[in-house]
């Protein structure tokens, strides 16, 4: 077993603790918020648990293995490297940074010190995910052209970020790892409908990439949809897929669908044929994504080597979310990266 302690301990890190609890490879020695109140509520669960409202104690802790850090965005730099540099391996909820430069640093950080850095983007521990990139990699739909993605639904506004930063690294991460292409521009849209602390916080965006090979990436991201949609339409030279996320039994369907462009010697123009073929929905496993990630992050560990989301992956979010943010600052302008 190894000794873990968890900062945060709000909606997400409920879940997490849930699960570094029930696992039989993990030990968890503390849990730490710095609301009293929030950690009360969770400490009642798990009376054998130190409970804490500063972390110093986990830094200071020599028997501590590891630190999972599930606190607000604009506090995982300072925490995560406080984690690293007390020689922790170091768990990092998404996105890793609220900046490449950050995310950069504790890449160094933690390849100097020979510690494992994990990002949580759980959506890459769910069967559904790990079935789509077996289906690309085994070429099922050919030359990926496009991603295509809709995440929406009524709230949780945020105070401290946009919407860009809180639901397009699912997105993103889903991309990195299923696709894997390397981003050249990226631009966004989008609008705010409210300040806060006089600053205004956008809760719609467009976000459009470009990749060095051509296919094309669109994500949208919104706060204020009546109704929650959770689909990704990946487009491949062979086939399509559907990924929807809100159905519990066919989440993927593969359609035997595309257009074939079909130049022909006498005419310059190029004869379009479409194909309409059968669709499928292939069979996916059932398993709690988080629990398969905590064993996954003790692999990694314990075998010395990265995990499936790097520090590494979390700074390929990191720069793309960053793009975009600045672009909707610009109104749209593509931002190279
Ligand atoms: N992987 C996922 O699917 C997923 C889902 C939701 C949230 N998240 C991520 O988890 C993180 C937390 O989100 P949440 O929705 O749980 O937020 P939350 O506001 O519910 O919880 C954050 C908790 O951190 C505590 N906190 C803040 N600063 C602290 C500090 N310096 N030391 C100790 N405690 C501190 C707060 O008191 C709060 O209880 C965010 O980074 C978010 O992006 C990930």
């Amino acid at each position: 077993m190894l000794n873990v302690a968890i900062i945060g301990c709000g909606y997400w890190g409920n879940h997490l603790v849930r699960n570094f609890y029930t696992s039989t490879l993990w030990n968890v020695k503390y849990i730490c918020d710095k609301d009293k109140n929030q950690l009360d509520k969770i400490s009642s669960k798990y009376s054998n648990i130190t409970s804490l409202t500063n972390p110093e104690q986990i830094f200071d802790d020599a028997t501590i293995d590891a630190v999972v850090i599930a606190t607000p965005v604009f506090s995982h730099f300072e925490l995560a490297k406080k984690s690293l540099l007390s020689n922790k391996h170091t768990w990092v909820e998404k996105p890793l940074a609220a900046s490449s430069e950050e995310a950069k640093e504790l890449i160094e950080i933690a390849k100097s010190r020979n510690l494992i850095l994990h990002v949580d983007h759980t959506y890459i521990y769910t069967p559904a995910v790990r079935k789509i990139k077996e289906l690309i990699d085994n070429n099922v739909l050919g030359d990926m052209l496009y991603f295509d993605s809709t995440r929406v639904n009524l709230g949780l506004f945020q105070h401290d970020i946009n919407v860009i930063w809180d639901l397009a690294p699912h997105d993103i991460s889903i991309l990195q790892y299923t696709i894997g292409k390397k981003p050249i521009s990226v631009s966004a849209t989008g609008k705010s409908f409210y300040k806060y602390n006089n600053k205004d916080i956008a809760s719609i965006s467009f976000i459009y990439i470009e990749f060095d090979d051509g296919s094309i990436a669109h994500i949208n991201v919104n706060w204020m949809s009546p109704v929650k949609i959770r689909q990704i339409i990946m487009g491949g030279s062979s086939k399509m897929l559907v990924f929807d996320d809100m159905e519990t039994v066919s989440k993927i369907k593969v359609y035997d669908s595309g257009v074939d462009f079909k130049k022909r010697e006498d005419i310059y123009d190029v004869l379009i044929q479409y194909r309409t073929g059968d669709m499928y929905s292939p069979a996916i496993k059932n398993y709690e994504a988080l629990s398969f990630e905590c064993n996954h992050f003790y692999d990694s560990i314990v075998k010395d080597i990265e995990t499936d989301t790097n520090g590494e992956t979390g700074l390929y979010v990191v720069s793309i979310l960053e793009a975009a943010d600045k672009s909707l600052t610009l109104g749209g302008t593509p931002i190279q990266i």
